[in-house]
C-alpha cells in the first residue's frame, strides 16, 4: 500500500478582522491510494476546511500535507490551479454548485476536459463511457434543472471523474438529499472507489456513513479525534486516535463519568495507559 493523503500536524486560521479562528489545529491523517474514507464530525469541527485544503481551494497555515506528489504547504498558484485539474475531483453539498444550469448533463461533463488536449471525439468517447459506467444514459441530454436532486449529485460525480484524478473528495454530497437517494449515492461513491480505485474521501455529518465506507475518523474541534473501521466480517472497531505529539481527546462523558478535571495521575503498564483521578490523602 502507498500513501496517497498525508496530513502532520496541520492547521489552518483563518483571520476574520482582528480576530483569529483556528480552525484546524494539529490535524494528522493518513489515506492510502484507494482507500473510502469518510470525515465526520459536529458543525465547525473543521471537515469542510480540511477537505478544501485537501482539494487544494484552501491554503495551509502550518503543518505538512502532501496528496499524491504534491506538497500543498509549498505550492504556488499555477502548481494549484494544476493540482486542481488533475489530481483530484469535488463534488460538492449544493447541487447547483456541481453543475452549469445552461448546458446538458452530456455537456456538463465534457465542461472540465475542454481544458485538456483531447479532441472532440475522443471526448466523446470518454463523455459516453462514463454516463455508461454510472448509469446516467436517460438524463444525458437533459438539463440539470430537469433531472431530480440524486441524479444531480450522479452526474456531478461524473463531472469530478471527467479528468481520472486520482482522488475524488466530496463534502456533505447527500445533504440535500433525503436518505434513501443519499444511500443511492453514497454507494454509487463506493461503486466509483471499487471499479476505479480512485481514493475516495467523503464529508458528512451523519455518523450512519460508517455503513458505507471502509475507514471513517471523527472529528472535534479542528482534530482527529477516533477512528472506526470496519473489518471483513463488516464488524465495526472504534478506536481513540493517538496524534504525533502523544496527544490524546477524551470524549466528555469519559471525563464526566471519571471524575479527573484538570490532572490525574498517569499509569503505564504492558500495553496499557491509564489515568487515574488524583486521591489527596488527609495529613
Ligand atoms: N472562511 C472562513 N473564515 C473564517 N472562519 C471560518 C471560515 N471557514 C470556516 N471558518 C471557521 O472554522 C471552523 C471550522 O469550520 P468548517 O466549515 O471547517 O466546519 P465544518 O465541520 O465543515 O462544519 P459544518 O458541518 O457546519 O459544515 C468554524 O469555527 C468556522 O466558523
Ligand atoms: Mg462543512
Amino acid at each position: 500500500m502507498k500513501t496517497h493523503i498525508s496530513c502532520k500536524g496541520l492547521y489552518k486560521i483563518f483571520k476574520v478582522s482582528d480576530l483569529e479562528v483556528v480552525a484546524l489545529r494539529g490535524v494528522d491523517l493518513n489515506v492510502q491510494y484507494g482507500e473510502l474514507l469518510s470525515i465526520v464530525g459536529a458543525s465547525g469541527s473543521g471537515k469542510s476546511t480540511l477537505i478544501n485544503i485537501l482539494a487544494g481551494y484552501e491554503s495551509p497555515s502550518a503543518g505538512d500535507v502532501t496528496v499524491g506528489n504534491f506538497d500543498l504547504l509549498g505550492i504556488n498558484q499555477k502548481e494549484a490551479v494544476e493540482y486542481r485539474k488533475t489530481e483530484v475531483g469535488f463534488v460538492w453539498q449544493q447541487t447547483g454548485k456541481n453543475l452549469v444550469s445552461y448546458l446538458d448533463i452530456f455537456s456538463n461533463i465534457e465542461l472540465p476536459m475542454m481544458a485538456s488536449k483531447l479532441t472532440k471525439n475522443n471526448r466523446k468517447t470518454k463523455v459516453e463511457s462514463l454516463i455508461k459506467f454510472l448509469n446516467l444514459e436517460k438524463i444525458a441530454k437533459r438539463l440539470p434543472e430537469n433531472i431530480s436532486g440524486g441524479e444531480q449529485q450522479i452526474a456531478a460525480i461524473a463531472v469530478a471523474l471527467a479528468n481520472e484524478p486520482p482522488l475524488l473528495l466530496a463534502d456533505e454530497p447527500t445533504g440535500e438529499l433525503d436518505d434513501e437517494t443519499g444511500v443511492m449515492v453514497l454507494e454509487k461513491m463506493r461503486y466509483v472507489n471499487k471499479n476505479y480505485k480512485t481514493t475516495v474521501v467523503i464529508v458528512t455529518h451523519d455518523p450512519k456513513i460508517e455503513n458505507h465506507v471502509d475507514r471513517s475518523i471523527g472529528m472535534r474541534d479542528g482534530k482527529v479525534v477516533n477512528e472506526v473501521i470496519s473489518d471483513n466480517s463488516n464488524k465495526k472497531n472504534e478506536y481513540i486516535v493517538v496524534d504525533s505529539f502523544g496527544g490524546v481527546q477524551i470524549p466528555q462523558e469519559i471525563l464526566k463519568k471519571s471524575k479527573i478535571s484538570s490532572k490525574a495521575n498517569l499509569k503505564v503498564a504492558d500495553n496499557k495507559i491509564s489515568l487515574e483521578k488524583i486521591i489527596r490523602k488527609n495529613k
